[in-house]
């Protein structure tokens, strides 16, 4: 059997810190157990054109391992030269770097490590939260440039408590937010999901449910983005939606770049329409260098949380997302089931119900991924 493996250099770091384990270095751990059972294992880094390793090896591997940290975008046309593969396993969570509906065409298995990054994420995005309503990041970098003037900082930096904060996606992560959120004492949490949280789970976090986006988003002082990218949340977040957030509210997204309209988010923070905007996922990745969100600034200075995607791929993450490939792997090669949790799409069709509301058997799974 032929693995391919699409990482990200991890360079010197990765040498030094075996726990880097999403790198070409560390290989997720994995390599040595694989060849070991006699198994072909290629890890690579170049995964962008048509002379890339990533394409020239996509022919004949049977399984494709990719992370959504440097993710080998595995669109329908590069899918149809892939003869031999039959699974897919995201090393972490999150699929939309995969054509899933190609995918389904051609039978092949989709399935990640649901739930081995959303604490990390889940923490990522209430510290993303702060730092944007008590203004940190250019106080620090104030600090940092040797300077000492607390007005113009203060003048941009308010309390979260009595805050509205609204998520798009109650699932594993949304849900963890919310319940990360509950002792700042904020005025109201919300959600919009087209699948409702079972009420036990609502009640326990005293979060009310809004049944249109827009409705939510104009309620909000915060919000924050938690749902998979697909055909519905391509460009949600554009400049007719961001026009209907409340004047200066903050928007975290931690999901996927895409869901949000690259050159929207960055006009509406410059004229001040948002507060700021934080999170680590980009539209294209790695972001090129002159990507408008890693310089736009809120008129009054900061209000840029930006960071490369790393929420979801702390150390402990790592370890588990590792952990979990390594289990997949096997049940897969001993001919076991998969965990329905993890599986995104398998047989032709979704099984997650996750990404998209969809008129599949994914419909009749609801509680299933939503209680885990
Ligand atoms: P999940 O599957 O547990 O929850 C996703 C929720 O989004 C579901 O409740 C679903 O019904 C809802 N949803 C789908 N489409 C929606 C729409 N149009 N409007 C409102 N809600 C919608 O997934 P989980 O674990 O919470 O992860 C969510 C996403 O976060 C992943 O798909 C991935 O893109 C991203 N992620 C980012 C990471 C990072 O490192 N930045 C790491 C892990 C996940």
């Amino acid at each position: 059997m032929k693995v391919l493996l699409v990482l990200y250099d991890g360079g010197k770091a990765a040498e030094e810190e075996p726990r880097l384990l999403g790198t070409i270095q560390n290989k997720l751990g994995i390599a040595n157990w694989l060849k070991d059972q006699g198994h072909e294992l290629v890890a690579t880094a170049d995964k962008e054109g048509e002379g890339s390793e990533f394409r020239k090896h996509i022919v004949d591997a049977e399984v494709l391992i990719t992370t959504p940290f440097h993710p080998g975008y595995l669109t329908k046309e590069i899918l149809s030269t892939a003869k031999n593969l039959k699974l897919c396993i995201t090393a972490g969570v999150g699929s939309d770097h995969i054509d899933l509906n190609a995918a389904n065409e051609r039978n092949i298995t989709v399935i990640e490590v649901s739930g081995s990054n959303v604490v990390s994420v889940a923490e990522h995005v209430v510290m993303s939260i702060l730092l944007l309503v008590r203004n940190y990041t250019p106080a620090h970098e104030q600090i940092m440039g040797g300077g000492w003037d607390v007005a113009p900082m203060a003048r941009h930096s308010f309390d979260l408590e009595n805050k509205v904060v609204g998520t798009v996606g109650a699932g594993r992560i949304g849900y963890r937010v919310l319940q990360r959120l509950m002792p700042f004492d904020c005025k109201e949490l919300l959600y919009f999901d087209y699948a409702p949280l079972p009420e036990t789970a609502a009640k326990a976090i005293k979060v009310r449910r809004v049944e249109s986006l827009e409705d939510m988003v104009s309620q909000c002082d915060i919000v924050t983005v938690n749902c998979p990218l697909h055909e519905k949340t391509r460009g949600l977040f554009n400049k007719e939606l961001i026009s209907k957030m409340k004047p200066g509210a903050w928007l975290v997204n931690t999901a996927r770049g895409a869901i949000c309209d690259a050159q929207a988010v960055a006009d509406a923070l410059e004229s001040g329409q948002l507060g700021g905007y934080a999170g680590d996922v980009w539209n294209v990745q790695p972001a090129p260098a002159d990507h408008p969100w890693r310089k736009m600034r809120h008129p009054l200075g900061g209000g840029n949380g930006m960071v490369p995607h790393m929420s979801g791929t702390t150390i402990d993450a790592q370890i588990r997302y590792s952990e979990g490939t390594k289990k997949i792997l096997e049940n897969y090669l001993t001919g076991k089931p998969q965990d329905p949790a993890n599986l995104i799409v398998e047989n032709g069709d979704y099984v997650s119900k996750a990404y998209g509301q969809r008129d599949s058997k994914a419909a009749e799974k609801k509680e299933e991924v939503r209680t885990d």
